[in-house]
C-alpha cells in the first residue's frame, strides 16, 4: 500500500496538468459559446476508464494507451475499445444525474461525459478556455485525449485553458470524469442531510478572449467608506504591462493605472455622490473595464456592511435581516436548481415572504442566483461547505476548505447583494476545529476585507439549568456576527419548552439565527401538538419569533427552510419518503401555513426599522 501511495504521490507533486488555474472573473460579460445540452455519458462504478488493471491511472503515462478519455475517436482503428460514447445514451448539461435517470437516483460514483464540438476562432491570435459553473464532486476533465486538470468540490467554478489542443478544423472531443463518491477527507465529508447530485451540475461554456486579458478584477467601495472605490485590475498573458481603465459612465468616473510585471493594477476611484444599493434601491452601475487588448462590463452596486456593537449597518444604517434558508434545489423537478428561471422561482418566493435577506445553504450556489440577488435587492449570505465533522487535523482537508473558499470569494466578490461569508455549519467544538475555522475566517479577510464573516454555530445548556440556552463558542470571538442554529421545540421538546427559554449570549456583537423549525407534511392537518401536521409547524414558528424577540442582540433570523427539499436521512415513510419537511413550501410548491406566520413576522420588523 505505502508502494501505491508514493506513487501516486509522485503523480500529483509531477502531475503534467493544472490541479488549479485561475478563474475567469464575469464570465457572462465575455464572448462564449455554450456546450450546454446532451452529452453522451457511461456508467462507471470500477472508474474502468481510468485505472489499469494494476490500478495505475491511465493518464499518469504522458502518452497513455488507455482510457475512457481518449475517446475513439482518438484512436487507431487497430486498437481495442471496450467502449464507444457514440453508442452511449445522453445527459442533459446541466443537471444532476440522480434526477434525470431512475436507475441513477441513489447513484455515487465516476460517470464519464463526453460532448463533441466543433469551433472557429473569431481572431487567430485569441485565446480559448473551457469553462464550468461548478461540477459535484470530484471532476477531471480531457480535451482530444489530453488532461486538463482536476477539480475538487461540488459548487465553485473552475477553468482550463484549451488554446493548443483545439482542433480548429473538424470535431473536438470534450470528456470529463465527474466522481460524487463522499470522502471522509472530503468537504463536505461522509454525513450531509441533503442528497449528493452529482454530475456536471451548472454551465460548461467556450470562452474565446485576446491574448493578454482581463482575467480578474474587484470594484468596490473600500470598507468604511461611500467616498471611495477600491479594487485591483489584473492582466494575464504576454502583455501584463499596460495602462487600464476603470469606467463607470453614470458617475462620469475614469480611472487610468498602469498594470506591473504581474499584470497587477490597484485601482482607487474617489466618488462624490453615489446612489447606494439597497434592498429598498437596488442601484446597479454599468462599469466599464478595459486594457489596450481587452474590454468587459459589467453591472455592479456599491454600498456598505459593517457592524457597530450589536448593531448590524447597510450603509451606515441599523437593519434587521429578514432571512430565509435556501437549498439549491428546484423542488418540483426534484433535482439541483441550476437555471436563471430557478433562481428567480426561489426568489420571488423569498420577496412573497418580505424577505430581504438570504442564507443560501450549506455550499454555494450558482451564479444566478446571487446576480438576481443584486438585481432584486435581496442580501445573502454564502457559505463555504464545511459542514458538521470535518476532518478538522487533515491538511489536505484544510487546503480543499481554504482553496473552495477562495474561489467562491473570487467568483461573487463584486456582488454588492453578498454580504456574509460563513465559514461553518455545525461543526463541534474541539480545538482543531477552532483552528481550522479561525484559519479560514483570517484568509477570508485576507482576501475581502469588506465582508462580514460569520459561521451557523450550535448552542448547549447543563443538566442543572436546561432551559438556559448558551451560545459561548471559542469561534465566537474571529467571527462579526454570532450566528447560531437551535431547534427548540422540535428536536429540543415541544414548541411550548420555546416560551420557558431563557437565552445566554455574552457578546457584545449582533446575534442573528441561522435555523428554527419543525418539519410538516404539506396539507397535512390536525392540533398543534400533533408532529408533522401544519399546525404544529405553524405554532412552533409562533413560539419561537416570539422567544426570539427577547434576545437584545437580535439582528436577524434564516428559518430553516424554504423549501422541503431531498435528504436520504429523511425516511419516515408516507411523511418524509426522502424529503426533509422542513420547507414553508412544499415539493409541490404549495406555502404552508407557517409561511403566513413568518411573513406577518417580518411585516413587523419591516415597519419597526423603517
Ligand atoms: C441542521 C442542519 C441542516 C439540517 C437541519 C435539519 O441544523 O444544519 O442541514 O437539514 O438541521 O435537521 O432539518
Amino acid at each position: 500500500m505505502r508502494k501505491f501511495q508514493t506513487l501516486v504521490a509522485l503523480i500529483i507533486l509531477f502531475c503534467p496538468f493544472n490541479l488549479h488555474s485561475q478563474i475567469i472573473t464575469n464570465l457572462s460579460g465575455r464572448n462564449t459559446f455554450t456546450l450546454n445540452g446532451k452529452w453522451n455519458y457511461i456508467v462507471d462504478p470500477y472508474e474502468t476508464g481510468y485505472y489499469d488493471y494494476r490500478y495505475i491511472p491511465y493518464d499518469a503515462n504522458p502518452n497513455p494507451t488507455g482510457g475512457f478519455f481518449l475517446d475513439q475517436h482518438q484512436t487507431d482503428k487497430t486498437q481495442l475499445l471496450e467502449y464507444d460514447f457514440d453508442k452511449c445514451p445522453t445527459l442533459m448539461v446541466p443537471g444532476d444525474w440522480n434526477s434525470q435517470n431512475e436507475k441513477l437516483f441513489y447513484y455515487e460514483g465516476t460517470i464519464w461525459y463526453r460532448r463533441l464540438f466543433s469551433f472557429k476562432k473569431e481572431d487567430p491570435g485569441h485565446r480559448v478556455f473551457v469553462h464550468f459553473g461548478a461540477a459535484n464532486y470530484e471532476t477531471d476533465v480531457y480535451m482530444n485525449g489530453k488532461k486538463l486538470g482536476k477539480h475538487i468540490g461540488g459548487f465553485t467554478p473552475f477553468n482550463y485553458e484549451i488554446t493548443s489542443l483545439l482542433k480548429t478544423n473538424g470535431e473536438n472531443s470534450l470528456v470529463v470524469k465527474v466522481d460524487n463518491k463522499r470522502k471522509r477527507e472530503g468537504v463536505p465529508t461522509m454525513n450531509t442531510d441533503w442528497w449528493n447530485y452529482g454530475g456536471i451540475t451548472r454551465d460548461v461554456s467556450i470562452v474565446e478572449i485576446p491574448a493578454t486579458f482581463i482575467i480578474d478584477y474587484s470594484i468596490q467601495l473600500k470598507k468604511g467608506s461611500t467616498s471611495e472605490i477600491a479594487g485591483y485590475v489584473k492582466l494575464n498573458g504576454v502583455a501584463k504591462i499596460q495602462k487600464v481603465k476603470v469606467e463607470i459612465p453614470e458617475l462620469k468616473s475614469i480611472t487610468e493605472v498602469t498594470t506591473d510585471a504581474d499584470g497587477m493594477g490597484k485601482i482607487k476611484i474617489p466618488v462624490n455622490k453615489i446612489d447606494l444599493w439597497s434592498p429598498e434601491n437596488p442601484k446597479l452601475y454599468k462599469v466599464i473595464v478595459s486594457c489596450e487588448t481587452d474590454k468587459v462590463t459589467e453591472k455592479i452596486g456599491f454600498r456598505t456592511i459593517e457592524t457597530r456593537g450589536t448593531d448590524i449597518l447597510l450603509n451606515g444604517k441599523p437593519l434587521f435581516l429578514r432571512g430565509i434558508c435556501i437549498h439549491e434545489e428546484n423542488a418540483m423537478r426534484g433535482g439541483r436548481a441550476y437555471s436563471k428561471d430557478d433562481a428567480q422561482m426561489l426568489l420571488n418566493w423569498v420577496k412573497e415572504l418580505n424577505c430581504n435577506y438570504v442564507r443560501l445553504a450549506h455550499y454555494p450556489h450558482n451564479e444566478n442566483m446571487t446576480r438576481l440577488a443584486d438585481e432584486m435587492g435581496i442580501m445573502v449570505w454564502e457559505e463555504n461547505p464545511v459542514y458538521w465533522t470535518i476532518l478538522w487535523d487533515n491538511q489536505s482537508t484544510y487546503e480543499n476548505a481554504q482553496q473552495q473558499l477562495t474561489d467562491l470569494i473570487s467568483r461573487d466578490k463584486n456582488r454588492a447583494s453578498v454580504i456574509i461569508w460563513s465559514m461553518a455549519n455545525e461543526t463541534p467544538v474541539s480545538e482543531a476545529r477552532t483552528l481550522f475555522l479561525k484559519n479560514l475566517a483570517v484568509h477570508a479577510r485576507s482576501i475581502d476585507s469588506t465582508r462580514l464573516i460569520s459561521a451557523a454555530l450550535e448552542v448547549h445548556a447543563t443538566k442543572e439549568k436546561p432551559l438556559d440556552k448558551i451560545v459561548e463558542d471559542p469561534f465566537a470571538e474571529y467571527v462579526d456576527v454570532v450566528t447560531f442554529n437551535e431547534y427548540v421545540g422540535w428536536y429540543d421538546g415541544l414548541p411550548d419548552k420555546c416560551d420557558k427559554i431563557n437565552w445566554v449570549i455574552n457578546y457584545n456583537k449582533p446575534v442573528m439565527i441561522s435555523e428554527f423549525g419543525a418539519d410538516a407534511l404539506q396539507g397535512l392537518h390536525g392540533d398543534t401538538l400533533t408532529r408533522w401536521t401544519e399546525e404544529y409547524q405553524e405554532d412552533l414558528f409562533r413560539r419561537t419569533l416570539k422567544m426570539l424577540r427577547k434576545i437584545p442582540q437580535f439582528k436577524g433570523v434564516t428559518p430553516w427552510i424554504l423549501c422541503d427539499f431531498r435528504s436520504p436521512r429523511r425516511v419516515l415513510p408516507n411523511i418524509q419518503d426522502g424529503w426533509n419537511r422542513k420547507g414553508l413550501i412544499g415539493q409541490n410548491g404549495t406555502k404552508k401555513k407557517a409561511f403566513y406566520v413568518l411573513k406577518k413576522f417580518y411585516d413587523e420588523m419591516e415597519l419597526k426599522y423603517k
